[in-house]
């Protein structure tokens, strides 16, 4: 019997950028595709595979992400003497903490990047490998962390990423497995390189934002150079570790949206509104040609 996958780390310190200036107020993880914000999707995620302890790497500046993961008994209280009962009994089931959830908030103080938000939660993480989920990488469909959890055991590697098959002119958008040798769901690699140019790239195999990652990265993010934009990428520090931990990638069979970017955003809300009956009418207007004006 593998080891299990005990703890999930969700990084949402980054600042956002791309989502200014509606992130300057609200974290990119609480946007919302339709009335579900990012990072409740992550939860959902992280839940269906059976961790046991998330782990949030916030920005001190985010406070709005620990009051959305956490219970409000007082605003509970306060819809259920307005008699939304419903309402409140959604959001009891929503949130964290009132199901005994074994949750830890720790802080980022300065996005030094992915690599050095994973290296924050060391301290916090039960022992074993951990997962790690970043919000704003939505897959749609059948949830991808569980069939990673349990793929990951037969692989015998001890660092697995998701991946996707991309276009060769698309890139230089990922990171890119490097000796890449896949037989069904699983490749086996020797290494990543990150966002390679289209001639150099050693592969198609595109790492999306799900990772199970054995205990050693820790050590390996401690002593990790800064790389790419001066951060501390926790592609390098995977890389840096393939040979001696084994690096698999899992080619997940959801649907994947980079809702970091605004355009992935608009086709995961579309996505969505396509398959609820309840949008029909609305996106039946928008495809209609336009009315003349009078
Ligand atoms: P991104 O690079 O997509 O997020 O990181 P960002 O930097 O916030 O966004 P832009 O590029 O400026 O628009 C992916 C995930 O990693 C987290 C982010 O919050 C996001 O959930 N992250 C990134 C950190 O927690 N710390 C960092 O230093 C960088």
């Amino acid at each position: 019997m593998s080891t299990p996958v005990r703890t999930a780390i969700f990084p949402v310190a980054g600042l956002g950028t791309r989502f200014l200036p509606a992130t300057k107020a609200t974290p990119k993880e609480l946007l919302p595709v339709i009335d579900t914000p990012l990072i409740q999707y992550a939860i959902d995620e992280a839940q269906a595979a059976g961790v046991e302890r998330m782990v949030f790497v916030s920005h001190p500046s985010k406070g709005a992400i620990e009051r959305y993961v956490l219970d409000d008994a007082a605003l509970r209280a306060s819809l259920r003497e307005k008699g939304k009962e419903d309402l409140a009994d959604a959001l009891r089931e929503a949130a964290l903490c009132p199901r005994g959830d074994d949750v830890v908030f720790t802080m980022q103080d300065e996005p030094l990047g992915l690599g050095h938000a994973v290296l924050c939660a060391r301290d916090h993480v039960l022992p074993g490998p951990v997962a790690v989920i970043l919000p704003d990488d939505l897959i749609l469909g059948t949830p991808c962390l569980p069939e990673m959890v349990e793929a990951y055991g037969a692989t015998g590697a001890g660092h697995m990423v998701a991946t996707m098959t991309v276009p060769r002119d698309e890139v230089s958008k990922y990171g890119i497995l490097d000796g890449a040798e896949t037989a069904g769901r699983i490749t086996r690699a020797s290494g990543m390189v990150e966002k390679p140019a289209p001639e150099a790239a050693p592969s198609r195999e595109a790492v999306v934002g799900r990772y199970v990652l054995d205990a050693s990265i820790f050590e390996a993010l401690a002593t990790q150079e800064p790389g790419a934009g001066g951060e501390i990428q926790l592609t390098d520090a995977i890389a840096r570790g393939a040979e001696r931990s084994g690096l698999a990638g899992f080619r997940f069979s959801g649907t994947r949206f980079d809702c970091g970017s605004k355009a992935g955003m608009l086709r995961a809300t579309l996505h969505l509104a396509a398959q609820d009956p309840d949008y029909a009418d609305v996106l039946a207007e928008m495809s209609a040609p336009a009315p003349r004006a009078a």
